[in-house]
């Protein structure tokens, strides 16, 4: 069973509900919100008034990616604003296991996201407080990006760990994903899928997320 996450920082921002109700429709089954400051990575984006804005349009989860330095300071808003997954960066948390503590303790669901190159040994010690991973595919900051295939070893890594654990944590895949690229993340294991660009930039968006899901799904 995989899941497609689409990505609104491709949407078009003067019509967001529309394009929210219209994955929705076509079979989504989160919503991937890029929360970014200009600081931890080099664009600034939206914040939790858009979560907010977005929570009476969906009843589909709504997946934040806190793309900021210092997420502990915005956690609460985005937690009363309607997320459903908070997931921070490990590279901007200093104290990686206190604030994913903090996201639960909000009633959120809780995630750690690793860049390209960060090896997921820096978050061996905190799966016990995480409901997802998420492996960014390309360097974040900018959708539209070419998928990165030299993180798929880590993702078969963790996701082998998560196994034989028997851990309930879900792998999700962000940048660069469309139809072909899926195909090598679900054999690594993933079953969360962001795509921005390859739904939104479509003008068919509904037809475009079902070849996505059917490529996922074979
Ligand atoms: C990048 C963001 C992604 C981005 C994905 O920093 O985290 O979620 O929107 O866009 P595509 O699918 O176009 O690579
Ligand atoms: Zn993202």
């Amino acid at each position: 069973m995989i899941k497609i996450a689409p990505s609104i920082l491709a949407a078009d921002f003067s019509k967001l509900a529309e394009e929210v109700r219209e994955v929705e429709a076509a079979g989504a089954e989160l919503i991937h919100i890029d929360v970014m400051d200009g600081h931890f990575v080099p664009n600034i984006t939206m914040g939790a008034i858009v979560v907010e804005a977005l929570r009476p349009v969906t009843k589909l989860p709504l997946d934040v990616h806190l793309m900021i330095d210092n997420p502990d300071a915005f956690i609460e808003q985005f937690a009363k604003a309607g997320a459903d997954y908070i997931t921070v960066h490990v590279e901007a948390c200093r104290h990686l296991h206190r604030t994913l503590q903090f996201i639960k303790s909000t009633g959120v669901k809780s995630g750690v996201v690793l860049n390209p190159h960060t090896p997921i040994e820096t978050i061996l010690h905190v799966l016990d407080e995480i409901d997802l991973v998420l492996f960014m595919t390309v360097n974040p900051g900018f959708g539209g990006q070419k998928f990165i295939h030299s993180v798929l070893p880590k993702v078969k890594q963790l996701s082998d760990l998560i196994k034989e654990r028997n851990l309930s944590i879900e792998i999700e895949i962000d940048g660069g994903i469309n139809e072909e690229t899926i195909i090598p993340c679900v054999e690594a294991g993933a079953t969360i899928f962001v795509a921005g660009s390859a739904i939104y930039n479509e003008t068919d968006r509904a037809a475009a997320l079902k070849r996505i899901k059917a490529a996922g799904e074979s």
